[in-house]
């Protein structure tokens, strides 16, 4: 018998699936900018073990289906809102995604977004850039203040208590939101509970680092932004479905608010035709949240770990869907 086969459905770094070549036959899609075909990771499926997953791949029925011998999905994010976990859990196939390795990085990645935004870094790049700067100006490029503004973050997670922890060097006042009381980010960071409708309407900047979830799809509509500061900056990093797109452009026309950080989108990629694209107000990221060379290692070790883990026995470090684990 050879060893159990594990594909990997986009290029990552090599040297950091060392450790699980020892346990399993890898092989990995040759690019790393551009999706696996449907057909081929279909194929591939139908002799894996382990399949170690991007958050852009459709993880449904369908490709469970074809892989009959399917015991591990190990995703390269923290979040798994890409795969049909249920149905998984019903074939008995563990789930397992990579939080704490990336909560630094996606942090510091929320706040440089919120910086960016506030203070027009992109725009007074492309000004120089482009050879606009003829003169300087008291108000040329003038942004907004970040210190001692009031963030308010839906999703008080690790990445959200992080960025909250950010946020206290700049001397701001913090609530936040969340399905579950946070003592420690209260008792650690000074932070404030309070509604989705008070966070929303007090917040000069609202962040978003909730996961998509039934209760969070399309929680920011046209009445949130209304209910939102003319002020108010609005920053996601999370998932795009939270928002629903033609609300937050209609918002923006209607000066609702006064500009968005996005690092995510409704369907990513997301192209220049977009029509979020046009606003000079708004900053946009090809979803970069936890994308520095570390974490994305460390993200890559610890998914090889995961499908190791599954195949000699032992239970993975993180797992999504306890309940299926018998070990
Ligand atoms: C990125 O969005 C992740 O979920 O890791
Ligand atoms: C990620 O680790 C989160 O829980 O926000």
């Amino acid at each position: 018998m050879g060893k159990p086969f594990v594909y990997v459905t986009r290029k990552v770094p090599e040297h950091c699936l060392g450790e699980l070549r020892e346990f399993a036959e890898v092989e990995m899609w040759h690019e790393e900018e551009i999706p696996v075909d449907r057909e081929t990771l279909l194929a591939k499926a139908k002799d894996a073990t382990g399949l170690i997953t991007m958050l852009s791949d459709k993880v449904n029925a369908e490709l469970m289906d074809a892989a009959p011998n399917l015991k591990v999905i190990a995703n390269l994010a923290v979040g798994f809102d890409n795969i049909d976990v249920e149905g998984a859990t019903a074939r008995g196939i563990v789930v397992s995604n990579t939080p704490n390795v990336l909560t630094d990085t996606t942090a510091d990645l929320t706040f440089s977004l919120l910086m960016a935004t506030a203070r027009r870094i992109p725009e007074a790049v492309n000004y120089v850039r482009e050879g606009q700067w003829k003169n300087w100006g008291p108000l040329l490029m003038a942004g907004t203040d970040i210190h001692h503004k009031t963030i308010g973050i839906v999703g008080m997670g690790r990445i959200g208590a992080t960025v909250a922890k950010r946020a206290t060097g700049f001397d701001m006042e913090i609530l936040y939101h969340n399905r579950s009381r946070k003592p420690e980010a209260e008792a650690e960071l000074g932070a404030t509970y309070v509604s989705f409708d008070e966070l929303i309407e007090k917040s000069d900047y609202v962040v978003c680092l909730a996961p998509l979830t039934p209760e969070t799809k399309e929680l920011f509509d046209l009445a949130a932004f209304r209910k939102m500061k003319d002020s108010a900056i609005f920053i996601n990093a999370s998932r795009g479905a939270v928002v629903k797109e033609d609300d937050l452009q209609q918002a923006l026309d209607e000066k609702e608010i006064a500009a968005a950080g996005l690092d995510v989108f409704l369907n990513e990629p997301i192209g220049a035709d977009h029509p979020l694209l046009k606003y000079d107000n708004v900053v946009a990221l090809p979803h970069i949240g936890s994308a520095s060379v570390e974490t994305r290692e460390e993200m890559t070790r610890l998914v090889g770990r995961h499908c190791a883990n599954v195949i000699v026995g032992r239970k993975p470090e993180y797992i999504v869907n306890e309940s299926v684990w018998k070990g």
